[in-house]
C-alpha cells in the first residue's frame, strides 16, 4: 500500500461541507495568530453563555507553573448548551436514538423528553444530598439513562467520574476512593453481546471496601429486572426516587473554569490519573470538533460506537453531538452480536449518516468479509470515523471499501483523554486522506516533532509528539495532584505538552502516529499502563515479580505479554495459568487479561536493579537476533534463559 495515494474527496460530498481546503487552510491560520479573536468568536457562536466572558485565553507552560485558563470570567450550564437551547427549534426532533444489545430492542428520547427526564433527575439528586462541586461516580450501562445522569450532574454543577462497566470492584473502589464520590449511580445489570454485567453486585462487592465507607447513596437504575442485594441504608431506586420530582430544575450557572468531569486513565507509572477537564473550554472544544470534523449538518443521524466510559463517549457520544442538536445513537451492545452484519444493520435500521468506531472492531469485522455487511446497504453513509489506536492502512482500506462503498471520506481522529477532543484529523471536503494518516491538526493545535533530547525537528522526520501551546479542550489538573500533572506532560520537554506518542511527518506535512513511546499499552482500543498489570500480578500471592510488555495482535491492536516470576518453591502449571488469568481479570477487568503468559527463573536487570523492557519486548515479538547491549545486565545468561523459556509460554 502505497502512503502517497491520496484519496481525492469526492466531489458530492465536498460540495456539500462546511469546509474546503483554503477555509480550513485560513481559519487554521488565524486560530494560530490570533487565538483570542478566533476563539472568542467561536465560543460565543457556537455557546450560549450565562454571562459573557470578557478574557478568553489564560495558559502558561513554564515549569513549575502549569496553568490554563480558557473564558475564565464566563458562565455557562452545560446541560442547557446540550438541551435546553434546542428545545424552540427542534424540541420534537430526537437527541437519543437506543439501540439495545438486542436488535429486537430500541427506544427514542426527544429534546423535549430529555430535558424531562434530566430536570427530573437533576431534582432527585439534589434531593440525595448532592451539591454544586461534589463528585457522583456513574458506573452504568449504555443505556440513554447513562447520559441523563451525565446531563443532570452538569446540570446541577456535579462533577461527574464515570467509570467504565467492564472494571473490577477493584479499580471501580479505587477510582471512588481517590475522587471522593459520595454517590455512586448504576444498574441492576448490564447487558452485552446476550451476557449480564453485574453492575449492582460490582458496587456492593466495591464498597466492601472499607475506605470507601464514606458513600452516601447508591442510585441503582432497573435495567433487566434481575435480583440484587439490597442495603436499605444506602441504596435507592432510580424510578422511585426520580418519579414524582418536579419536570423542571434551573441550570446551575458555572464558572467556565469549574470542573466538569474526572476521567481516570492509565498512564506510565502508578495508578490511574483523574483527569480533569472544565466547563467552558472543554464544551466548545467538543463542540466545534464535533461540527467540522464530522461535517455535521442538521438532519444527520449520528452514530459513536464507543462507551460512555471512556473520553470518546464523553466528547462524542453526549457532549458534541447534543451541544450542537445532533442525534446521538447510544449502542448498549457490540458490532459482531447477534451476528458480525450487527454494525451495518444498526446503520441501515437507523439510517445512520455518520459513523465513528474502532479499528480494533474494523479490524474483527475485516476478518468475518463479506459477512459483516451481508444483506445491508449501509446507502445512508456519508462520512466514517476511527479513534483508538493507528489504523493500519489493510483496515483502513476495507472501511473505506467494504463498509463505506467508496464513497465516505475518513476521518483518522488523533487526540487523548487528556486533550477533551480531536487534535489531528482530517477535515471532510477538505483534506485529500492518505490511508493510516491522522493527517492535519484541527484549528488552534500546533503539534511538532522533537528529538530525545528535545531538539524540534522540521520537515518531513520522526520523533516524539508534543503540542507546542494549549487549545480549549485540554485538562487542567491530574485531580488532586498538580505536581503529577506537570511531572507528566510538561517535565519531558519544557514549555510543551507531551503527548506520550510517537509520529512521523511526511513531506505534505502529514502527521502519522506510531503509538506510545511510553510504557503504556494499547489494547482493543483501550489505554492500559504496564505498571498497573504488574502490580495487579504481583499482588497474587504466589507471584513474586512481573513485568509485562505489549505484542502486536491482529485483532486488538496489541496484546498483553507478561513475564513472571513465581514465589520461591511455587511451579507453574496448568491451573496457575488460568488462576493467574483470572486474578487479572478481578483485579482490573476483562479488559487487562494477559494474551501470554512466560514463567520466568528470573527477569533481566541491570546492576542497580531495573528491568531491562527492551530486552523483553525484543523476545515476546522473536526478535532475538537484535537484542542490542546486553553487557550492562547483572546478570546476562538470564537472556538465554528467557529465550529457553518461550517455547513454553503460552
Ligand atoms: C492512541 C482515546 C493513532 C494514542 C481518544 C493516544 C491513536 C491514545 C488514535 C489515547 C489515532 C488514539 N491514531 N493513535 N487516530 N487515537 N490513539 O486516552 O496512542 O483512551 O495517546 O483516548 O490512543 O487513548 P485515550
Amino acid at each position: 500500500m502505497s502512503e502517497q495515494k491520496l484519496y481525492p474527496v469526492k466531489a458530492n460530498i465536498a460540495d456539500n461541507c462546511l469546509l474546503n481546503d483554503q477555509q480550513y487552510l485560513d481559519m487554521y491560520q488565524e486560530s494560530i495568530t490570533q487565538p483570542d479573536q478566533f476563539w472568542g468568536k467561536h465560543g460565543n457562536e457556537l455557546l450560549d453563555w450565562i454571562q459573557p466572558f470578557s478574557k478568553v485565553k489564560n495558559t502558561s507552560y513554564d515549569p513549575g507553573h502549569v496553568s490554563i485558563k480558557w473564558f475564565e470570567d464566563g458562565l455557562l450550564n452545560v446541560s442547557a448548551n446540550c438541551i435546553d437551547r434546542h428545545l424552540k427549534d427542534r424540541g420534537d426532533e430526537v437527541a437519543i436514538i437506543w439501540e439495545g444489545d438486542s436488535p429486537e430492542e430500541d427506544s427514542k428520547l426527544t429534546f423535549n423528553e430529555l430535558y424531562e427526564k434530566v430536570c427530573k433527575f437533576s431534582n432527585a439528586l439534589k434531593e440525595q444530598g448532592v451539591t454544586k462541586g461534589e463528585v457522583v461516580c456513574l458506573y452504568m450501562p449504555m443505556v440513554p439513562e447513562a447520559a441523563v445522569a451525565m446531563l443532570a450532574c452538569t446540570r446541577i454543577g456535579a462533577v461527574h467520574s464515570i467509570v467504565f462497566g467492564g472494571f473490577s470492584p477493584e479499580a471501580l473502589a479505587g477510582r471512588i476512593i481517590d475522587s471522593n464520590s459520595k454517590y455512586v449511580i448504576t444498574a441492576d445489570e448490564g447487558v452485552r453481546g446476550g451476557r449480564g454485567v453485574p453492575l449492582k453486585a460490582n458496587v456492593d462487592q466495591a464498597l466492601e471496601n472499607p475506605d470507601c465507607a464514606f458513600v452516601k447513596s447508591v442510585v441503582v437504575l432497573k435495567r433487566t429486572g434481575g435480583e440484587v442485594n439490597w442495603n436499605a441504608n444506602r441504596d435507592v431506586w432510580w424510578h422511585e426516587i426520580t418519579e414524582s420530582q418536579p419536570a423542571e430544575c434551573p441550570p446551575e450557572p458555572m464558572n467556565a473554569e469549574d470542573p466538569l468531569f474526572i476521567l481516570y486513565t492509565s498512564g506510565s507509572t502508578g495508578k490511574p490519573k483523574g483527569v480533569l477537564h472544565t466547563t467552558g473550554g472543554y464544551l466548545l472544544y467538543a463542540t466545534m470538533t464535533f461540527k467540522y470534523v464530522f461535517d455535521y449538518h442538521p438532519g444527520d443521524i449520528y452514530w459513536c460506537t464507543a462507551d460512555v466510559g471512556w473520553i470518546t463517549g464523553h466528547s462524542y457520544l453526549v457532549y458534541g453531538p447534543l451541544a450542537n442538536g445532533a442525534t446521538t445513537i447510544l449502542f448498549e451492545g457490540v458490532p459482531n452480536y447477534p451476528t458480525s452484519a450487527r454494525m451495518s444493520e444498526v446503520c441501515d435500521k437507523h439510517q445512520v449518516t455518520i459513523l465513528y468506531t474502532a479499528p480494533t472492531a474494523i479490524r474483527a469485522l475485516m476478518a468475518q468479509g463479506d459477512a459483516a455487511v451481508q444483506g445491508t446497504s449501509r446507502s445512508s453513509l456519508r462520512i466514517m470515523g476511527s479513534v483508538g489506536e493507528p489504523i493500519n492502512p489493510e483496515a483502513w482500506e476495507w472501511y473505506y471499501r467494504t463498509i463505506g462503498d467508496e464513497r465516505c471520506p475518513i476521518v483518522d481522529t488523533w487526540w487523548q483523554t487528556e486533550t477533551g477532543g480531536i487534535l489531528i484529523t482530517p477535515l471532510p471536503g477538505a483534506t485529500a486522506l492518505k490511508p493510516g494518516s491522522a493527517t492535519r491538526p484541527f484549528f488552534g493545535v500546533q503539534p511538532a516533532l522533537v528529538d530525545n533530547e528535545g531538539n524540534e525537528l522540521e520537515g518531513a522526520a520522526e520523533g516524539n509528539l508534543i503540542i507546542k501551546d494549549s487549545w480549549p479542550g485540554q485538562m487542567r489538573t491530574v485531580y488532586g495532584d498538580h505536581e503529577r500533572f506537570e511531572q507528566t506532560y510538561f517535565s519531558t520537554f519544557p514549555g510543551t505538552y507531551t503527548t506520550g506518542d510517537g509520529a512521523r511527518r511526511d513531506e505534505d506535512g502529514y502527521f502519522w502516529i506510531t503509538g506510545r513511546v511510553d510504557d503504556v499499552l494499547n489494547v482493543s482500543g483501550h489505554r492500559m499502563g504496564t505498571a498497573e498489570i504488574e502490580s495487579a500480578l504481583v499482588a497474587h500471592p504466589k507471584i513474586s515479580e512481573a513485568a509485562v510488555v505489549g505484542v502486536p495482535h491482529e485483532i486488538k491492536g496489541q496484546g498483553i505479554y507478561a513475564y513472571i516470576t513465581l514465589m520461591a518453591g511455587e511451579e507453574a502449571s496448568a491451573e496457575l495459568h488460568k488462576e493467574v488469568k483470572a486474578w487479572v481479570r478481578k483485579e482490573i477487568g476483562p479488559i487487562a487479561t494477559p494474551d501470554i503468559l512466560h514463567w520466568a527463573e528470573a527477569l533481566p536487570k541491570t546492576r542497580s536493579g531495573k528491568i531491562m523492557r527492551r530486552i523483553l519486548r525484543k523476545i515476546a515479538t522473536n526478535e532475538t537476533d537484535s537484542l542490542g547491549d546486553t553487557s550492562t545486565l547483572a546478570d546476562p545468561s538470564v537472556v538465554d534463559k528467557l529465550i529457553e523459556e518461550k517455547s513454553n509460554a503460552a
